[in-house]
């Protein structure tokens, strides 16, 4: 039933894209999707958890699948869909709920800190339940997220070892794998705060869509820290040692080397400037290149793709879980009137 190291990303359009998403996780995947069975998709469902505005939702949702594709993302190989279009997430997502405390989701990080007025969505604080569904959905052995993602995998599987133990063995148990760099790639203007599309502040945060001449200015004006030696050291030079991270993740470079090889803060920010360019220069071209028919042509048919192997997993909880199997039910049986009967 379940290929050896599948794996998932999802990417929720709730602002553009930003490079803390690209080394934390478009990087990893593009780079594992030929050495193991990959699945990506567009988390829309997911931004309607927070205020958004519906016709930006959908530009944003195929922004996001463009830049995927320009990153190198291979849909021969790699099923890449948006996830509205497939039912089974919300399908499941409702039947983990049933599985699911509420003193579990609501101990997330990211309920604390985004929500809590009575204006709040309750979807926000369901959401990380959504997630579980989205990996289980697929069997998903490793989810390779930055480290702001690793509780809500967790939560998954807690959520899949609970289910198997009370219902039966259904549900494949997943473990979040992290990039050896840049796990979480800081604000350049705040390195004490996590690089984010919606960052109140968008000074420190390097968009994939940014020209140029606005990724060269954010990098050269970004904090660093006091003294002037180049040292990777992220307790005491948090500034420099981002900087740093950053290269490394576009380079591949190792960490120390990059700090022996620069003698003064300017230099750094110079090769960050060379090796951010060197990642968003090539990707804009190629996004540039894409036309919104293929994105949703491409979009569609994965989720066609995905839907068999979706559609399964639903099946299997929902009949671990006690719920009557449509598919077992023998035309013709009793139970299953053609006719609804008169009510009692
Ligand atoms: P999202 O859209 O916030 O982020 C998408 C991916 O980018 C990573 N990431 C970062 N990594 C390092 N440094 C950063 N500054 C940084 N910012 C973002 C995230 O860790 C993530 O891997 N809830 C998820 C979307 C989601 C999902 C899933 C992911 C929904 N269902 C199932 C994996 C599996 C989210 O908000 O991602």
């Amino acid at each position: 039933m379940t290929q050896p190291g599948r794996r998932i990303s999802g990417f929720k359009p709730t602002g553009h894209m930003q490079f803390g998403n690209y080394v934390g996780a478009i990087r990893p995947t593009v780079e594992g999707q030929h050495a193991q069975p990959t699945v990506v998709f567009v988390a829309d469902l997911h931004a309607l958890t927070v205020t958004h505005d519906p016709h930006e939702l959908r530009e944003l949702s195929l922004e996001a699948a463009g830049l995927l594709l320009a990153a190198g993302l291979d849909p021969r190989r790699t099923l890449l869909y948006r996830q509205s279009d497939l039912p089974a997430h919300t399908e499941l997502h409702y039947l983990l709920e049933c599985v699911a405390s509420y003193g579990e989701v609501h101990r997330m990080i990211q309920f604390k800190e985004k929500g809590g007025g009575s204006g709040t969505r309750l979807s926000l604080l369901t959401y990380p339940v959504l997630m579980a569904a989205d990996i289980l959905l697929h069997d998903i052995v490793e989810v390779p997220v930055g480290r702001d993602q690793r509780q809500h995998v967790e939560l998954t599987r807690d959520i899949a070892l609970r289910f198997n133990e009370r219902y039966g063995p259904a549900l494949t148990v997943p473990h979040a794998v992290h990039p050896p760099v840049a796990a979480r790639l800081a604000d350049l203007a705040d390195p004490t705060a996590k690089m984010g599309k919606t960052n109140a502040s968008t000074n420190g945060v390097l968009f994939l869509l940014d020209p140029p001449d606005v990724l060269r200015r954010k990098i050269m004006r970004a904090v660093t820290d006091g003294g002037t030696e180049v040292a990777y050291d992220p307790e005491r030079k948090p500034g420099v040692s981002n900087l740093i991270d950053l290269i490394s993740a576009c380079t591949g470079d190792d960490s120390d080397r990059i700090a022996a090889d620069h003698g003064t803060y300017g230099a750094l920010k110079a090769t960050a400037v060379d090796a951010v360019l060197a990642v968003a220069e090539p990707l804009q071209r190629r996004y540039n290149e894409l036309s919104e028919e293929d994105i949703e042509e491409t979009l569609r048919a994965g989720a066609e793709r995905a839907s068999e192997r979706a559609d399964a997993t639903v099946q299997r909880v929902k009949e671990a879980i006690g719920l009557t199997s449509a598919r077992r039910a023998p035309a013709g049986s009793r139970g299953t009137p053609r006719t609804a009967p008169a009510p009692r």
